[in-house]
C-alpha cells in the first residue's frame, strides 16, 4: 500500500495530546482565553448558522449533534448526557468534534472534546457573569460538585476575580474530591453540607448537577436579591434545576432562544416570557443587569458557537504545538473521479 496523500490526512486531537496543551497553556489562562474568543464570535453572532441542536432522547439519556458555520468554517460537536452513567462508573458528558473548511468541504480538524466542552462551558459561564453578574463579586456558591465542578471554580477565578468558592453536592464525595483538586490554586475553598450553607455570602450561585429530571436545587427562598445565578445543568427537556419561581423574579439571559425555550429552565414559562439574548448585551443592543438588586440569571444550555470558538482556538495552536496527529481520513484517488480505481490498486498491490 502507497502513504496517505496529504489530502488524506486530517490532524486529530488525542484526550493525551488535549491535556497536553491545556497543561502547557495553563487551564486558567485556556479558559480565559477562550473566554475572549467565545465573546468575540458572540460579536458575530448574526453570520452564524444558527439551530436547535439535533437531539436523540431516550429514557436514559440523550445524544445531540451540534452544527455551526461562520461562512468560512464549518464546525460540529457530537456529545451525550446520561445521568445515570456515573453508577456505571461512566461520565455523564463525552464529545468529540469537527472542524471543515466551508470552501472545499474537507475537514480541518477532528478533536476530543470530552475536555474542551468542560473548559468551553466554564468559560462561557464566566464570560456571561463578567457581563451580568454584580460588580465586585467575590464569593461564588458551586452546586453539583461533578466533572465541570472545578473548571467552573477556576473560569470564574480567572475571568470574574472570584476569590471564595463553597461547595455542595447530594454526595458528599463529590465535594470532598472537588475540594481537593481545587487545593493550592488560590481560592478559599469551603465545603458546605446543604445547599442553604453554600448560598451563605455568595453573589454568584452556579447550579451544576445531573438528574434527568425535574429537580428543585434551588427554591425561591434561598434566592436573595442581587445574585446572579448561571444555571448549567438543566440542559434538557424534563431537565431543570430552579423552581419556576426564581425565573419569575429573575433577568433572564439566554445564549439561542429556540434551542433554550426547549432545554433550558425557561422550559417551564410560557412560551413568550421574555428573554434576553446574551450576545445582544455584549454587543450594546441589550441591557445586561439593571440595578444592583436585581437577580440575573444565565439559562445556560450549551450552544454550538461556543464549541465552534473552542475548536478554532485549538486549530489556531495546532502548529506551534505539534500537538496532534494525522488521520487517514479522507480517501484520495489520483483522478478524483476514480474511487473505485483507488480500491482497485490497492487490492492489486495486496495481493502482490
Ligand atoms: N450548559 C452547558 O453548556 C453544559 C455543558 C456541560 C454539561 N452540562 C450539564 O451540567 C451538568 C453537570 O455535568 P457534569 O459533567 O459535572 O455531571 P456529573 O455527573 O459529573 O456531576 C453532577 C453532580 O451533581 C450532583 N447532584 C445530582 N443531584 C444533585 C442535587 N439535587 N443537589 C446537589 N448535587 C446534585 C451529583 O452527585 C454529581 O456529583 C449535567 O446535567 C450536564 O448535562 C451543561
Amino acid at each position: 500500500m502507497t502513504a496517505p496523500s496529504r489530502n488524506a490526512l486530517v490532524p486529530f486531537v488525542s484526550v493525551d495530546n488535549m491535556m497536553k496543551l491545556v497543561l502547557h497553556i495553563g487551564v486558567e489562562r485556556m479558559m480565559a482565553e477562550l473566554a475572549a474568543e467565545i465573546e468575540a464570535d458572540f460579536l458575530r453572532w448574526p453570520l452564524f448558522d444558527k439551530t436547535p441542536r439535533v437531539a436523540s432522547h431516550s429514557e436514559v439519556g440523550v445524544i445531540e449533534l451540534m452544527p455551526t458555520s461562520d461562512g468560512e468554517t464549518y464546525g460540529f460537536k457530537y456529545v451525550n448526557g446520561h445521568p445515570s452513567n456515573m453508577k456505571k462508573g461512566l461520565q455523564t458528558v463525552t464529545a468529540f468534534g469537527l472542524l471543515a473548511d466551508v470552501a472545499t468541504g474537507y475537514p480541518l480538524m477532528l478533536s476530543e472534546m470530552t475536555l474542551l466542552t468542560a473548559l468551553r462551558t466554564a468559560a462561557t459561564s464566566a464570560m456571561a457573569a463578567k457581563w451580568l453578574a454584580p460588580k465586585g463579586a467575590r464569593v461564588m456558591a458551586m452546586i453539583g460538585n461533578g466533572a465541570q465542578a472545578e473548571f467552573q471554580a477556576l473560569a470564574f477565578k480567572a475571568v470574574c476575580g472570584i476569590e471564595e468558592i463553597r461547595l455542595y453536592d447530594i454526595d458528599p464525595a463529590a465535594t470532598v474530591k472537588c475540594a481537593r483538586n481545587l487545593a493550592g490554586r488560590g481560592l478559599t475553598v469551603v465545603s458546605c453540607t446543604s445547599a442553604e450553607q453554600a448560598m451563605e455570602g455568595a453573589e454568584i450561585v452556579t447550579t451544576c448537577t445531573a438528574d434527568k429530571q425535574y429537580a428543585t436545587i434551588l427554591t425561591d427562598n434561598m434566592v436573595g436579591s442581587g445574585v446572579h445565578i448561571n444555571a448549567v445543568g438543566g440542559d434538557c427537556p424534563g431537565k431543570t434545576e430552579l423552581h419556576r419561581d426564581i425565573l419569575l423574579r429573575s433577568g433572564i439571559f439566554v445564549e439561542y432562544p429556540p434551542q433554550t425555550r426547549i432545554e433550558g429552565e425557561i422550559q417551564q414559562l410560557e412560551a413568550d416570557h421574555p428573554v434576553t439574548e446574551l450576545w445582544q448585551v455584549i454587543a450594546g443592543q441589550a441591557a445586561g443587569r439593571t440595578d444592583a438588586r436585581q437577580i440575573t440569571l444565565f439559562d445556560s444550555v450549551g450552544f454550538a458557537i461556543e464549541d465552534f470558538s473552542a475548536l478554532r482556538y485549538v486549530h489556531s495552536r495546532l502548529r506551534t504545538s505539534g500537538l496532534y496527529q494525522n488521520l487517514d481520513m479522507i480517501a484520495d484517488p489520483d483522478d478524483p473521479r476514480d474511487l473505485f480505481g483507488m480500491l482497485l490498486r490497492a487490492g492489486a498491490a495486496q495481493a502482490a
